[in-house]
């Protein structure tokens, strides 16, 4: 058993909002980290925003404000919708925040003095896109670059190197001897490829032609590359120091339990990061998992097509008050690290079958029996083992193993198989008629066991939706933070529960419009 858990998402380019995409990755991270909450008792969660490099330096300059300013102002509106969405993280770092910067500077001071960072000549191929110089074997066949689909440039410049080639056999070693060490498994394949032609990295850029990065502490003609900045907040976000000099959270929490990131930045994290720690002598990253990518109506989001969508628009189009049903939605859309499609039809139809019809309504039609023929009140003689609770111990133990590896997705399935299961049980039961004939204790029991069994659905279901398991929590009386160490077969006692006024629905089924109408 784990004692201390630490979980990162990337860190999102301010150049632009926020969309759906990002949204994407830090709903699934926030979920990973609130089931995690419920096993573990230290629990923290970076993210945060990438606010160097020459994308962020001609977007603010054509905006005819400084990078600060900008950063300044797309940085909040990430929080702005993190806050929307209920994403708990622990710490939003900047890389612009001083300690960081200072702290990126001392780090490669250091791999320089170790003779692993060394000055090169080097006439290259650069993507502005992915902030990196491309190997000719990446391009496409029109010479373009695979993600960004345009012409890198060729840049030629005296720069500072990396020696990533020095760790390419230990790196090698580690995924073959790790099989968690990159997830899902399939990616790491991918990345042992990718590793048979590495090269050395350029880890700085002359200032003459990006001017807006961390300076090289011994050379202020260069400024430090995105990728050293920003893969090292992992660290400096903790309170890493390159003299040993670690603050609390850093010893608590470094290594990483998990690095949630996207399939397109696999390789500088499951590659280049690893190196850098290698050469900083600093332990390793238990789990770098992976996801796909989000598309709209089966395509991929770009400015040109104009089908970029926020996080809330959706919310405001949908009318929602809570984040709940987009979480649901979006921790849903892709299987096991491959990807996923966003369309409003789809959305509407898949929460409303599984949150509204589902699960909202078993629980408000079990409450409304209990209150029409027992006046809200569980009799002792209700309380009995039985097949459910057998099969909610078996779904949690499996939505554990599930969460373990980072799929979310599964986990939300067998847990609504398990509100399936429960809702075919009072169909096949049916307390009515049992009232009906008078068999009032066995009435009473059906009645028992599904909501007895709705709050551990609560608790397994509140790392995706919080505000439905709250409400859940709140009508059946018990306390939402229970760790899942702490379920027992029985939760409910005797007693009254409720009562008619009580009772409310804890997710209306979403009736906009708006889909139909927009398209
Ligand atoms: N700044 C770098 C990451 C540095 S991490 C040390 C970066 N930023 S980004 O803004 O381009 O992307 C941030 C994250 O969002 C990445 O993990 C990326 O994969 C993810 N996504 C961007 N668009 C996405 C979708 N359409 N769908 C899902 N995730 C996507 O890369």
């Amino acid at each position: 058993m784990m004692e201390n858990f630490y979980i990162t998402t990337a860190i999102d380019y301010v150049n632009g909002a926020p969309h759906i995409g990002h949204a994407f990755e830090k709903i699934y991270t926030d979920i990973l980290f609130r089931h995690f909450k419920k096993r573990i008792d230290n629990v923290f969660f970076l993210t945060g925003s990438d606010e160097h490099g020459i994308k962020i330096q001609k977007t603010a300059k054509a905006a005819g404000i400084t990078p600060k300013e900008l950063c300044d102002i797309n940085s909040a509106q990430f929080k702005e919708a993190w806050n929307l969405l209920d994403i708990n993280y622990s710490k939003f770092i900047r890389t612009t925040d001083e300690y960081h910067e200072k702290t990126v500077q001392d780090i490669f001071e250091k791999l320089l003095q170790k003779g692993d960072i060394y000055k090169h000549n080097y006439t290259g191929l650069y993507c502005s896109g992915c902030e990196t110089f491309l190997n000719p074997k990446d391009l496409d066949a029109e010479g373009n670059c695979p993600i960004h689909g345009k012409k890198p440039e060729e840049v030629s410049e005296e720069n500072y190197f990396f020696k990533l080639t020095k760790y390419k056999e230990r790196i090698i070693e580690h995924i073959k001897k790790n099989p968690e060490f990159i997830l899902p498994e399939f990616r790491a394949n991918e990345v042992l490829n990718q590793l048979e032609n590495i090269e050395d990295i350029s880890v700085s850029r002359a200032k003459s032609s990006v001017e807006w990065g961390i300076e090289v502490k011994s050379d202020p003609t260069q400024v430090i590359y995105v990728w050293i900045d920003a893969l090292s907040n992992y660290i400096t976000g903790l309170g890493y120091s390159v003299d040993g000099n670690h603050s609390d959270n850093f010893k608590k929490f470094w290594p990483a339990n998990f690095h949630i990131i996207g399939k397109d930045i696999l390789k500088f994290h499951s590659i280049y990061w690893i190196a850098i720690l290698m050469a900083l002598d600093v332990e390793l990253p238990k789990s770098i998992y992976a996801h796909g990518w989000i598309t709209i109506d089966k395509n991929k989001m770009s400015k040109s097509i104009g089908n970029v969508i926020s996080p809330k628009s959706v919310m405001k189009d949908f009318a929602l008050e809570t984040p709940d049903a987009l979480r649901y939605f979006m921790a849903t859309a892709a299987v096991n690290g491959k990807d996923g499609n966003y369309s409003d039809v789809d959305f509407k139809e898949k929460v409303n079958a599984d949150l509204a019809n589902n699960m909202g309504n078993l629980l408000n039609r079990t409450l409304n029996m209990l209150v029409k023929y027992f006046d809200g009140e569980i009799k002792e003689e209700f309380i009995s083992d039985n097949e459910l609770n057998k099969k909610a111990e078996k779904v949690l133990s499996e939505v554990e193993k599930l969460f373990d590896k980072c799929d979310i997705q599964a986990a939300a399935n067998c847990i609504i198989n398990l509100v399936d299961e429960a809702n075919k049980y009072v169909n096949d039961t049916a307390p009515w008629a049992l009232a009906k004939e008078e068999k009032m204790e066995e009435c009473g029991k059906v009645l028992y066991n599904v909501l007895n069994l709705m709050v551990k659905i609560a608790l397994l279901i509140e790392p995706y939706c919080p505000n439905i398991a709250q409400s859940m929590a709140n009508q059946l009386k018990f306390d939402i933070n229970l760790k899942y160490s702490e379920i027992r077969a029985n939760m409910l006692k005797a007693g009254k529960l409720t009562s008619k006024e009580e009772i409310i629905p804890v997710f209306l089924r979403l009736d906009s419009e708006f889909a139909a109408n927009k398209k």
